[in-house]
């Protein structure tokens, strides 16, 4: 349904594009991760007709983005990264002027406005001037306003960047509902978890490049996964410890580490800190705090890390000696050292 091949889009002298492939089957969910200025925004500008690129070429719903530009636009809707609703005008005046832009007649126009206001939570402010709205009463009615008519394909920057973690929520309800009717979407993000939670494939782009893409399970194997920590109370148990949990992994083929399991581990001996890979999760971290039971070792702290978003840039775009395109050798030096998320990550 969005198909890209070597994009290249420049603004002056700068690159911000530098040859980007995508490609999003029907009905599916591309989430496309990257830090600030890697070139989602221009990316959506580029398959939503706003912007011309410079090399390369882009359908969106079989039409071209150059050529097929005008039937192309009644194919998408587009929530940008800045609200496009007018200050002055109501929330509902709003959406009923975006319905009658896309040619819906009068009546359904109000219908589908009062709808949409209802479904984000906005009925009760529908009728006061959009000025008047908080950050995310904005961002929510601009996403409404992407939904007026339900177009085959969604793009949408940035969506859940200024919304409270319960209309975030909201929001990645009602948009897998989009999914599941058959809506092709694509969406930027600056969340891993949230690409995590809704997109099929994700695409990471830095510098105008795509660093990696893939399914996210895949993605986070790249990366290197998760991973379990231990704190030992007292530093005099952590080669006791080492040796147990070693003996946990290796007693069980399906943990096991591999044939150098030293090399993934990683022992920070002044914080009396081990951390090493969690191939199963929770399921990991059960049987070490079991074995570690077991052997009368007192532990300090115990959980399940997940890498952050800074290390998965870190680790995929950033060495440059690393090979282009992020290779599975890129991922073993050092381990993630991301925030604990206790015992309710699995
Ligand atoms: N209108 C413009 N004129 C000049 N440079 C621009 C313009 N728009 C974007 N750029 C540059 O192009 C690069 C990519 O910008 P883009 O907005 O696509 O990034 P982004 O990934 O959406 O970032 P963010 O996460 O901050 O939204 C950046 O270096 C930016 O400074
Ligand atoms: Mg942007």
């Amino acid at each position: 349904m969005i198909y890209a091949e070597g994009i290249r889009k420049r603004y002056g002298p700068a690159e911000a594009l530098r040859g980007v492939d995508l490609e999003v089957p029907a009905g599916t969910v591309c989430g496309l991760l990257g830090p600030n200025g890697a070139g989602k925004t221009t990316m959506v500008r580029v398959l939503t007709t706003l912007l011309r690129p410079d090399g390369g070429t882009a359908r969106v719903a079989g039409c071209d983005v150059v050529r097929d530009a005008d039937r192309l636009r009644y194919r998408i809707g587009l929530a940008g990264q800045h609200a496009a609703v007018d200050e002055l005008l109501t929330g509902h005046r709003n959406l009923v002027l975006f319905g009658r832009l896309y040619h819906l007649p009068r009546r359904t126009a109000r219908l589908r406005a009062d709808e949409l206001l209802e479904r984000f939570g906005l009925a009760d402010v529908a009728d006061r001037p959009v000025k008047t709205y908080s950050g995310g009463m904005r961002r929510r009615l601009d996403l409404a306003a992407s939904l007026i008519v339900s177009p085959p394909v969604l793009f949408l920057d940035e969506p859940t960047t200024v919304l409270d973690p319960r209309s975030r929520l909201a929001l990645w309800d009602m948009l897998r509902e989009l999914v599941s009717e058959g809506t092709t979407l694509l969406l930027t993000t600056q969340y891993l978890d949230e690409a995590d939670h809704l997109a099929d494939q994700i695409v990471v782009i830095d510098s105008g490049r795509v660093a990696a893409s893939g399914p996210s399970s895949e993605l986070k194997a790249r990366i290197g996964g998760d991973r379990v920590s231990v704190v030992f109370r007292e530093a005099a148990d952590l080669a006791e410890g080492v040796q147990v949990i070693r003996a946990v992994l290796q007693g069980d083929p399906e943990h096991r580490l591999g044939d150098e399991p030293d090399d993934r581990l990683e022992i920070d001996r002044a914080e009396h800190r081990l951390t090493l890979p969690a191939e199963h999760g929770a399921a990991s971290l059960i049987k070490i705090a079991a074995a570690l039971d077991g052997a009368g070792i007192a532990v300090e702290d115990l959980g399940l890390r997940r890498p952050t978003l800074d290390e998965v840039f870190l680790q995929l775009t950033t060495r440059p000696d690393a090979p282009e395109g992020g290779g599975p050798d890129r991922h073993e030096a050092g381990g993630p050292t991301g925030r604990a998320e206790g015992m309710t990550a699995a």
